[in-house]
């Protein structure tokens, strides 16, 4: 290599030394940055039980530090494993990102619904009273499944008027006691997931409802309609159509307040009272005829095909004779 080649060779590995070594001298004492959209990683939807992992993010300079918080309680990490109970239809999620070097933090949440497969369920077709045989299946129970029964989430005495059958899938009464009224859940589980159910409140209360207002409304008129429910057992009320009724319509709460548009119409308002709990509703349906308007507008439905054929001849007859009265004059 001749002098002035090696000269430059030199030259070139220096620059490229120095740029190597230059790069990370330059970045940290001004790179701090973030915590930036941390984000959440994971399902939105999971199952009881079943072990499901959720990661953190955020562009963050340097690394930052992850604090998850889940129902009240706490936990370090980058990631975590849940395993969520089925008592609630959703959780929310909290995962706060942390920059350990500036003290900035910021946080993502995301709400994770929990799908429930094990619940308990009544098996009698008729509400539970006082006296009457009762039973109770937990769903999802099965062979080579340990299925347990709590009331109030607790383990309870059982005596002879109880009966556990098919593995304990099935809780059967054969005679109800006021002191028989709880909410019941089961757990089940495998070698691997063990799984509480969705409750079942059993309770003696009732729940009924009606609708007040009136059978027949005016076309062009407001009118009100109440649901008026009679629960002594806790219950939510929600008003159904089989059709949309036409005209101002407004729901809310127990009222409606209705204007209907056109009369001849029959509308049918269904109150449904419901709770949840204890898988239970009542529903009434009231319906409703409109009637015409005050007679202010002239009445739409077409003649009566008889008397215009008598009518019509008639006028033209009429207008012949006065045109012929007319020409008759002016002649
Ligand atoms: C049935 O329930 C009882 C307690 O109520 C429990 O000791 C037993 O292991 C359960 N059996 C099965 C098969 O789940
Ligand atoms: C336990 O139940 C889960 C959910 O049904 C299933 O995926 C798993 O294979 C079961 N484990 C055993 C050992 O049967
Ligand atoms: C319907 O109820 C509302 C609210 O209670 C009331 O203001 C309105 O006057 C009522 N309308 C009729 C026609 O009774
Ligand atoms: C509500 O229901 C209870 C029990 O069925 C009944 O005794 C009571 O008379 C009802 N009240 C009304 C206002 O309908």
């Amino acid at each position: 290599m001749a002098d002035h080649m090696k000269f430059l060779y030199a030259i070139l590995l220096f620059t490229i030394t120095e740029s190597v070594f230059s790069l990370p001298m330059a970045a940290p004492s001004s790179d701090t940055s973030g915590p930036h959209f941390t984000s959440i990683q994971g399902p939105r939807v999971v199952t009881a039980g079943v072990r499901t992992d959720f990661t953190c993010s955020a562009d963050c300079t340097p690394e930052c530090t992850y604090t998850w918080r889940v129902s009240g309680q706490q936990v370090e990490g980058k990631a975590v494993t849940l395993t969520l109970d089925g008592h609630r239809d959703s959780v929310e999620l909290e995962c706060t990102a942390l920059n350990p070097t500036s003290r900035d933090s910021q946080s993502a949440r995301n709400t994770v619904k929990i799908n429930n497969p094990v619940m308990v369920v009544p098996t009698t077709s008729s509400n539970p009273f006082e006296g009457d045989a009762f039973s109770l299946a937990c769903k999802g129970s099965g062979p080579g499944i340990t299925t347990l029964w709590l009331k109030d989430n607790e383990l309870f005495p059982t005596d002879s008027r109880m009966r556990f059958t098919d593995n304990n899938g099935t809780l059967v009464f054969s005679s109800l006691l006021p002191s028989d009224a709880g909410f019941y859940t089961c757990v089940v589980a495998n070698s691997t997931i063990k799984v509480a159910s969705r409750g079942y409140l059993l309770s003696f209360r009732t729940i009924t409802v009606t609708i007040e207002g009136p059978d027949t409304v005016v076309a062009g008129v407001e009118h009100n309609f109440t649901c008026v429910p009679n629960c002594s057992l806790e219950c939510s009320i929600s008003w159904r159509f089989k059709q949309f009724p036409q005209g101002s319509f407004k729901a809310s709460g127990t009222l409606v307040r209705w204007t209907p548009a056109r009369p001849g119409l029959v509308q049918d308002f269904t109150c449904v009272a419901e709770n949840k709990l204890a898988q239970r509703t009542a529903q009434y349906t009231k319906r409703v005829l409109v009637s015409g308007p005050p007679p202010t507008i002239p009445p739409s439905p077409p003649p009566k095909p008889s008397a215009s054929v008598m009518e019509r001849p008639s006028f033209i007859l009429l207008t012949l004779v006065c045109l012929q009265l007319l020409f008759a004059l002016s002649a």
